[in-house]
This record gives structure tokens, C-alpha cells and sequence, in this order.
């Protein structure tokens, strides 16, 4: 109900996301006439999602996805996929930055398979201590810090009794810092925990879930992945960096888990 209080905030929240419909809507309505016209592939996302809501006005009812359906996927997608890699990669500039022997080690490698070139899919998949690298922040600096699910019926976990209809929230952030599961260097930056392999860095091998876990894993994770690789390697390809004296190290949680103040990075050519 509060969200329908004409207060200051509500009012705002409401003219963005009418902003946000009519922007989605104009791109939508571009590329169904461009579909029509044969002058554009339906062969990318927002192509597929436009080809089932087509079906669906072709007679078959409740099949496809209607254009608000499409338009909240579009947004999901923006969202799950953009934030949380670009912090990722924000959060990963800073610990190298705090750790220049990860950071020289990292660049080595990127060195080492790619020298001056742009980096390929098959090589980026053979980068390990960038790997391990990532893993390791993804563990720190989780960018989604918890999941939340709902008992849909009545639920003992762990010996206690849940009736239907409980939301239970998953600390990601806490377990991932957790001392009894990763032990007593839980807190620091140690990326050799993952040479290995995820399932042997912690006591328990489900304990490093940055994607989630289960039926709605995350969809984008090997893409994140790669492309967090790919932006990595471009950037330690042609640069060493060091946190401006500026930076002060405050990670809060406003969606994602962000640095408060900013990351003042310091870029030198190399
Ligand atoms: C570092 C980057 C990323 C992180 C840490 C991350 C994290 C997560 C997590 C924890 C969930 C599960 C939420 C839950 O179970 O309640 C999730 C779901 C999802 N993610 Fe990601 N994600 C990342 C990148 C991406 C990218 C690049 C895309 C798309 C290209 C994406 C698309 C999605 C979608 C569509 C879902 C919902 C899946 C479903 O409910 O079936 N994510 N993500």
C-alpha cells in the first residue's frame, strides 16, 4: 500500500519507470517493424522474446509473452546482467589494486596467452589465476548478498517447522565470510583457496553460491564470467593501477554490493 502514498519518492519512482516503459517501448515497436520488414534478425534476445509474443497474435492465446511480459524480462535482464558484473569488476579493480602481487601475477598470465592481442573465447576460458582471482572476489565482495525464497507449503528445515508462506533470507555475504566454513583467513583476500577448484575451497562444497543455487541459478553466470575475463585482461593488458589516496573502503549494500564512496583508481600505461 505504501507504494501507492503519493509521497515525494513514490511520485518520482513512478515518473522513471513510465520513462522507463515508453523508452522500452519505442525499441520494442523499432525492431518488430524492422522483424516485419526483413531488415533485422530475430537471432538476439529481444528478437526471441518478440518471436513468442508474435505466436501469440497469431491466434495462439496464452502461449506467448505479452509486450509488458517482454518489457519486465528486458528489464530483469538490464538489471541482473549489468549491475552485477559491472560491480564485480569494480570490486576486483579494487583488491588488485590493494594486492599488486595478484595484480602483476593476473597481468603474466593475460600476458603470457594473449601478449598485445585482443583476447579469445578459448584462451579466456584457460585463464587460471584469473579465475581464481574473480572466485575469490565473488566470495568477498558478493555483488547480490542475499537470496530470499518463500515455503509454498509447510517446511522443517534444520529440526525447526516453517508453515506455508515464510520468507527466509540466505546471508550469501555472511556465509561466504563465514571462519568455520572457509577457516581462520575467511576475512582475507587469498585467491590460492581456489586453485583447486570451487567444490574443495570450503569446508562444505555448495558454501560459494555468488550465482545462487538450485532451479533459478543464475542464467548469466558463464557469460558473466567471461565477460568480466574479457574486460579484465583488456585492462591489465594495458594497465597497472593503484587506489587513489582518495579511496576509502566502505562496501554497503544498495541493490548490489557497492563501494560507497566510489573507486578513485589510479590508471598508468604500460
Ligand atoms: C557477476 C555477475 C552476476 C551475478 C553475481 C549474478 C547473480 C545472480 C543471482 C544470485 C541470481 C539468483 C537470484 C535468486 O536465486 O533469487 C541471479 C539470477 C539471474 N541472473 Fe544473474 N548474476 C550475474 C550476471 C548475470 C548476467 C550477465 C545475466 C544476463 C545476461 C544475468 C541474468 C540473470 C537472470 C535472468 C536471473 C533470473 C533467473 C531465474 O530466476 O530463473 N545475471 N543472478
Amino acid at each position: 500500500i505504501c507504494r501507492f502514498l503519493p509521497t515525494k519518492n513514490n511520485r518520482r519512482m513512478r515518473a522513471i519507470d513510465h520513462e522507463i516503459r515508453m523508452i522500452m517501448r519505442g525499441i520494442i515497436g523499432k525492431k518488430e517493424r524492422a522483424i516485419k520488414n526483413g531488415e533485422a534478425s530475430s537471432n538476439d534476445l529481444l528478437g526471441l522474446l518478440l518471436e513468442s509474443n508474435m505466436q501469440q497474435s497469431n491466434g495462439k492465446a496464452g502461449q506467448g509473452m505479452s509486450i509488458d511480459d517482454i518489457i519486465e524480462e528486458c528489464k530483469l535482464f538490464y538489471f541482473a546482467g549489468m549491475e552485477t558484473t559491472s560491480v564485480l569488476l569494480t570490486w576486483t579493480l579494487i583488491v588488485l589494486s590493494m594486492h599488486p602481487e595478484w595484480q602483476e601475477q593476473a597481468r603474466e598470465e593475460v600476458l603470457h596467452h594473449f601478449g598485445r592481442t585482443t583476447p579469445d573465447y578459448e584462451h579466456l576460458s584457460r585463464l587460471k589465476i584469473v579465475t581464481m582471482i574473480l572466485y575469490e572476489v565473488l566470495r568477498l565482495y558478493p555483488p547480490v548478498t542475499y537470496l530470499t525464497r518463500r515455503t509454498y507449503k509447510a517446511t522443517e528445515l534444520g529440526g525447526i517447522k516453517y508453515p506455508t508462506g515464510v520468507t527466509l533470507i540466505l546471508p550469501l555475504l555472511f556465509i561466504h565470510h563465514d571462519p568455520d566454513i572457509w577457516g581462520e583467513d575467511a576475512s582475507e583476500f587469498n585467491p590460492q583457496r581456489f586453485a583447486d577448484g570451487i567444490s574443495s575451497a570450503a569446508k562444505h562444497p555448495s558454501a560459494f553460491f555468488p550465482f545462487g543455487g538450485g532451479p533459478r541459478i543464475c542464467i548469466g553466470q558463464n557469460f558473466a564470467l567471461l565477460e568480466a575475463k574479457m574486460a579484465l585482461s583488456t585492462i591489465l593488458q594495458r594497465f597497472s593501477f593503484a587506489l587513489s589516496p582518495s579511496y576509502t573502503h566502505a562496501p554497503y549494500t544498495v541493490m548490489t554490493l557497492q563501494p560507497q564512496h566510489g573507486a578513485q583508481i589510479r590508471l598508468k600505461k604500460i
